[in-house]
């Protein structure tokens, strides 16, 4: 071999080694990046807007609005992706493709789909904001599938305690009890209410929050159920406002801002209070929506680990973190 050979196939092996080491430090980084675009294990964007997370089968799986372009503009879609991890997301397609159910009109809306896990009639029955394009129809859709990502086939609208029922919340209690948030805006506050033992409905009311407060989300930690929200904007962020009692019935505290005021919670909306409790520790992860309104499909997350305990939350500035899935250890990088 000449040396200009030589040299050409030595630069060559370093071009190609340098870039699979890049590749192999993605795929292992356990890096949460809050705001960027957040990819799949194939490389799409993540399309899980107002989404949660449960977990089963010793993984993770997130549920979200599908707000991907060039979709059929009469369906609205929930998505499904599994993750051992809680970084790298693997998409297993739309779990629920919907033509309007209910005869809503052609901008009907389906918004912040949740899944619940039925241990005793082994159904995944999901819940979401079910509405018309003004908002006014203000009812819960459920949906059912033997399978965790689907396909589900709707079964029914209703308004919850016979409320309106507006942005939605999921939480499973430490018991395996579980609750449906909703926000009901002509009572001005938002109800925390019990599932049926079959999840297909809500059975009764547990807790009434008397503070005009969506994207509704809760935490049970050590001897405090922490409740968060954001106030009403739209699209638009604001600060976000917690409270906390030690029983899931209240009295809850007077609301204080999660974080400063002036960034508006980051540009985020909560969606849920994931608890990721691992075998060391346990985290609770902010999940929020950073809505582009002009673009849904954009819309980016922050989900960050929280400062929480003893009856106090905080979010932290938003700045990548890392997660280990196993013993539930965060740190901010
Ligand atoms: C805020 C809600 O939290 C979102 O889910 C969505 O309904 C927007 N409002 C619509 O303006």
């Amino acid at each position: 071999m000449t040396a200009f050979k030589h040299i050409c196939c030595c630069a060559a092996f370093a071009i190609c080694f340098l870039y699979s080491m890049h590749d192999f430090a993605q795929a292992a980084s356990n890096i949460v990046r809050p705001g960027a675009v957040w990819s799949d294990t194939q490389g799409a964007r993540i399309e899980a807007h107002g989404g949660g997370v449960i977990r089963y089968d010793g993984k993770f799986f997130w549920f979200g609005e599908d707000r991907a372009q060039g979709q059929d503009p009469a369906k609205r879609y929930v998505s499904c992706y599994d993750s051992s991890d809680f970084v790298h997301w693997t998409s297993h397609g739309d779990a629920l493709a919907l033509a309007d159910p209910e005869d809503l009109g052609p901008n009907w809306v389906l918004e912040r789909p949740k899944v619940y896990h039925d241990t005793h009639t082994r159904q995944f029955v999901m819940y979401f904001h079910l509405d018309d394009s003004h908002y006014k129809v203000a009812r819960v859709g459920i949906a059912t599938s033997s399978s965790v990502c689907g396909p589900y086939t709707f079964v029914r609208g209703f308004r919850p305690l016979g409320e309106e029922s507006r942005d939605i919340g999921q939480f499973v209690d430490d018991d395996g009890t579980a609750y449906l948030i909703f926000e009901s805006r002509p009572t001005k506050g938002f109800f925390i209410a019990k599932l049926t033992a079959d999840d297909l409905g809500v059975a009764e009311k547990t807790s009434f929050v008397p503070v005009p407060l969506e994207g509704g989300a809760l935490v049970h930690l050590g001897a405090w159920y922490y409740v968060v929200g954001s106030h009403m904007t739209g699209w638009r962020p604001n600060p976000d406002v917690y409270a906390v009692s030690h029983s899931i019935h209240g009295p809850w505290s007077s609301f204080q801002n999660i974080a400063p005021p002036e960034p508006n919670t980051y540009g985020s909306q909560p969606t849920m209070l994931f608890k990721l409790k691992g075998t060391r520790e346990t985290s609770v992860i902010y999940m929020g929506d950073i809505w582009n309104p002009r673009a849904l499909w954009d819309s980016r997350y922050l989900w960050m680990p929280l400062d929480i305990g003893n009856g106090k939350l905080r979010l932290p500035d938003p700045k990548p973190w890392k997660v280990n899935a196993i013993t539930g250890a965060t740190s901010i990088q």
